[in-house]
């Protein structure tokens, strides 16, 4: 695996290159992140892992300080699940003196995470992506589920720009006991762990509430009462429209419960599909 750091050192590196993927991270590489690499490792010739702390995406100068960061660690961990590339610029080389421009998705990118981490959070994350889309130019770029709300923000992104590249979306990676990993799980003290696991028990209780009947809005009601009997008070919870993100008001189609917490000064996010509850019609 090459490690590079430079724009140009990358484009040395992929020269010739046939099938390119990409995986891009902000590092604390953890099983979810390894999985894509997998996925990515299977389906490209050439694997790039960008790990980048991008701090343009922080709308808390706190949680950006305490981002858990060990380079020499995500190097070995992406090496050993097949990357050929590892791109881990500094922040002058992705952001020079005089940066000016910034890539904002209007829509999509202003709800839920939008409205609570403020319109800077999806704008650095736009303007990254597109830059790494830029640089690297994949065929493929590999996302986790678990961001669904990025991903429908990249997704946008890739199609109104009309950018050459397949957005490919893997699946939560989840621990034995349910909990979505993410790199800030490492910062959850053992007693409030149980307490993490909220979130999931809040989308399970939602989604059975959805195939017992309930409408949209009494299953949310229902996610946020599994976790008040947990302790945590959801930052949002909202049954929604998985590509417009906007609420759903009709569970006869594919939604999507998201959620949002702080366990222990750890923000967390979740989310899962609703299965559409087939009409009578279709019975
Ligand atoms: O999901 C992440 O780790 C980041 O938001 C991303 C896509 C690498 C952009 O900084």
């Amino acid at each position: 695996m090459r490690i590079v750091r430079t724009l140009e050192e990358l484009g040395d590196a992929l020269e010739d290159a046939d099938t390119v993927g990409l995986v891009p991270t902000m590092g604390a590489l953890h099983e979810g992140h390894l999985s894509l690499i997998r996925t990515a490792r299977d389906e490209c010739d050439v694997l790039v892992v960008s790990v980048f702390v991008n701090p343009t995406q922080f709308n808390d100068p706190a949680d950006l300080a305490a981002y858990p960061s060990d380079e020499p660690r995500d190097a070995a961990l992406a090496e050993g699940a097949g990357a050929d590339v590892f791109f881990a610029p500094p922040a002058e080389e992705i952001y020079p003196t005089g940066f000016a421009t910034t890539v904002s998705v209007s829509g999509v990118s202003e709800p839920l995470e939008g409205a609570h981490r403020g319109k800077a959070h999806f704008d650095g994350v736009a303007t990254v992506v597109a830059k790494l889309l830029i640089a690297v130019a994949p065929d493929v770029a590999y996302f986790g589920q678990k961001d669904a709300q990025q991903v429908a923000v990249v997704r946008r992104l890739v199609a109104d720009l009309a950018l050459p590249v397949e957005i490919s979306v893997c699946p939560t990676v989840r621990e034995p006991d349910g909990l979505a990993m993410s790199s800030r799980n490492v910062r959850l003290a053992p007693e409030d762990r149980p307490r993490a696991l909220a979130l999931k028990a809040g989308l399970d209780a939602a989604a059975s509430a959805a195939t017992e009947g309930a409408d949209p809005r009494a299953a949310e009601a229902a996610g946020l009462a599994a976790m008040r009997e947990r302790d945590v008070e959801a930052e949002y919870f909202a049954i929604v429209d998985p590509e417009t993100f906007a609420p759903a008001d009709d569970l006869t189609r594919p939604a999507l419960a998201v959620v949002a917490a702080t366990v222990d000064q750890v923000r967390l996010i979740d989310n899962q599909p609703i299965d559409p509850i087939p009409t009578q019609e279709a019975l």
